[in-house]
């Protein structure tokens, strides 16, 4: 029986995470661990909460041994976007949070640990189209940098200690239910909330620019089929995956088919540099190949669903 600890259940993918986790293992066989952010009521009333730093080793410990954990999902990270703000911090948590995690998985016998990398791995070296699952990894972003030194990390301890290490390379999530915070692609999440609640948003990358992005209800499915695949199929620790690409032009004329009122206006920031140095479109068919991995969603019916998800909320 699978006993899981979540680390990370306050984030944007964590608080959705742990809910799906529990509907498939039981609510008591999924502990949620957070830090700063407090826990969404969904995750506090319905299985067990632990408060963890992963920079802590001894608290990480005690978590897995009192639980009784053999899995973990290890989402805590420090994003793109807060990450070249403090490039030190993005590291300290990102890497030595990374390792301890590790550490700990390899001393107390853990089963199967789930990493998230990112389409942050890639750089501006890299091909920007159906950009494939091994090429150049030259990141220019201290946490693309984190994201291609984990995924070396991973692989290591599989080699060197056979713990079975999995990961996917998330490209830009949008979700209803918890905002992200300090990532590039953040704005797809944002221009959701602006365009129900004032018509209007202001967007901080240009018109134009593609970013391959993911629903939350596939992110889930990508975390749960990832985890569930047979080991004698997989044949890398890091895959790529997507759902669909668009341009911040192409998200706003689909919302607009919803709400005719809303506008939007393009201010480039500091962000915008980032994204540049991204790829436009993903080539994922290792993961289809060797673990299924099919998403359910596009562009329009993740538009549909967004809306009223949060038109019912906001
Ligand atoms: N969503 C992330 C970011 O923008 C990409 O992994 O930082």
């Amino acid at each position: 029986m699978r006993k899981i600890l979540v680390i990370g259940a306050a984030g944007q993918i964590g608080s959705e995470l742990v809910p799906a986790l529990r509907e498939k293992y039981g609510n008591d066989n999924v502990i949620a661990t957070g830090r700063k952010t407090p826990l969404p009521e969904i995750i506090t009333e319905n299985g067990p909460v632990i408060y963890l730093d992963t920079l802590e080793k001894d608290l990480l410990s005690k978590a897995l041994f009192e639980y009784d954990i053999n899995t973990i999902f290890h989402m805590a990270s420090v994003l793109s976007a807060t990450g070249e703000k403090m490039p030190q911090t993005a590291w300290n948590i990102n890497i030595n949070g990374l390792i301890n995690v590790l550490e700990a998985g390899r001393r107390y016998n853990i089963d199967r640990i789930i990493w998230p990398s990112s389409i942050a791995a890639f750089g501006p070296t890299t091909p920007r189209e159906n950009t494939p699952n091994t090429t150049t990894l030259q990141p220019t972003t201290m946490y693309g940098i984190t994201k291609v030194s984990g995924e070396l990390l991973i692989e290591y301890y599989f080699k060197k200690y056979k713990l079975d290490t999995r990961s996917m390379r998330l490209p830009g999530i949008v979700s209803s239910e918890t905002l992200p915070g300090g990532g590039t692609t953040d704005y797809a999440v944002e221009i959701f909330y602006e365009a129900i609640k004032n018509k209007h948003y202001t967007c901080f990358l240009k018109e134009d620019t593609v970013l391959p992005m993911m629903y939350m209800p596939d992110c889930n499915k990508c975390m749960i089929d990832l985890l569930e695949a047979d080991v004698y199929k997989l044949k890398r620790h890091v895959y790529n995956i997507t759902g669909f690409s668009f341009s911040a032009g192409e998200l706003a004329a689909e919302i607009k088919k919803h709400i005719p009122e809303f506008t939007i206006e393009y201010k480039p920031d500091y962000r915008q540099e980032i994204a540049d140095s991204w790829p436009k479109s993903i080539d994922d068919s290792l993961a289809r190949e060797e673990w299924g991995w099919n998403p359910n969603y596009d562009l329009e019916k993740m538009t549909e669903d967004m809306i009223e998800k949060l038109s019912k909320r906001l």
